[in-house]
């Protein structure tokens, strides 16, 4: 899309917003000027911020393997879903289980333009997108459209993939996952990836509270005791909290060297 249609659309192209910078570091062509000079402005701080987006979506893809064919979930709600790109929560999951359900949520105007992208859905299961935003979580669980599509009586697999790190402040981050579990069953389970700098030199660390001081760092990247919250009162699936790329990686497909990785990843099962 160029920028005269995204503005036509109510979209302010001069303020660069995650996904579409995500998408940028992803490669992909959804994104603008602002996003590429912020993505930028990371690569120069974290050089691996590219590899660890990469590394984020293939870890979707195990995750929600794992959850589709071994834990039997067949319903999704994908918070901070991000643009679509090659395997999205619903295609992986309907590979597995056709009648998987899906539903995407995220709080970026362009992504409805490409949502049809994230509504392929089988014949047997069901997508939907919704513009909404993770600080209501309420808003969220209560959406009509939501209730439509889910079953909230029936286990749900929770999927909020590098989004946590936007909320600032780790009691909103932390109440708000904790809504979200509180009105889901038991063998509900919460899937997360967030940003960390626990394996960054310290020059890193200083560079990103720098940017933070500036107003220029929009994310928040948390310690492994603080991603350790996120997940109290669940069972985390073997093998726990561990950076992205060691979460069951594929047999025979080679992973980058751990510091290379700045997000940790876990999955962990509401008993
Ligand atoms: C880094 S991308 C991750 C996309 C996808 N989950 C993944 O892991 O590949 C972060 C996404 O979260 C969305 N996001 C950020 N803050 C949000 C909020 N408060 N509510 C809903 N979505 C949000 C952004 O628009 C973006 O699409």
């Amino acid at each position: 899309m160029d920028e005269e249609t995204a503005r036509a659309l109510g979209i302010d192209t001069s303020v660069t917003h995650p996904a579409r910078r995500y998408n940028y570091l992803l490669g992909g062509t959804d994104n603008f000027a602002a996003d590429r000079e912020s993505g930028d402005m990371i690569l120069k701080v974290f050089p691996e911020a590219r590899v660890s987006a990469l590394e984020n979506r293939a870890f979707l893809v195990r995750a929600v393997q794992y959850l589709a064919a071994e834990a039997g979930i067949d319903q999704f709600l994908d918070i901070g879903t991000g643009l679509p790109t090659a395997d999205n929560t619903h295609e992986i999951a309907q590979r597995i289980n056709p009648a998987s359900r899906v539903v995407y949520v995220d709080n970026d105007p362009l992504i409805a333009h490409h949502a049809k992208a994230l509504l392929t859905s089988t014949p047997e299961g069901r997508t939907h997108y919704l513009e909404a935003d993770l600080r209501d979580p309420a808003g969220i669980l209560e959406h009509p459209e939501v209730r439509e599509v889910l079953d909230l009586g029936r286990p749900v697999g929770l999927v909020l993939l590098a989004v946590l790190h936007f909320i600032e402040g780790d009691a909103q981050a932390t109440a708000i996952v904790r809504q979200l579990l509180d009105a889901l069953p038991s063998g509900s389970h919460l899937v997360v990836t967030h940003v960390t700098l626990d394996a960054s030199a310290p020059e890193v660390r200083a560079a990103s509270d720098a940017m933070q001081a500036s107003g220029k760092l929009d994310a928040w990247p948390r310690t492994r005791e603080q991603f350790e919250r996120f997940f109290d009162g669940l069972e985390l699936v073997p093998p726990g909290i561990v950076l992205l790329s060691d979460w069951r990686p594929a047999p025979g497909v080679e992973r980058p060297p751990t510091p290379a990785i700045g997000g940790y990843a876990a999955v962990g099962r509401k008993p």
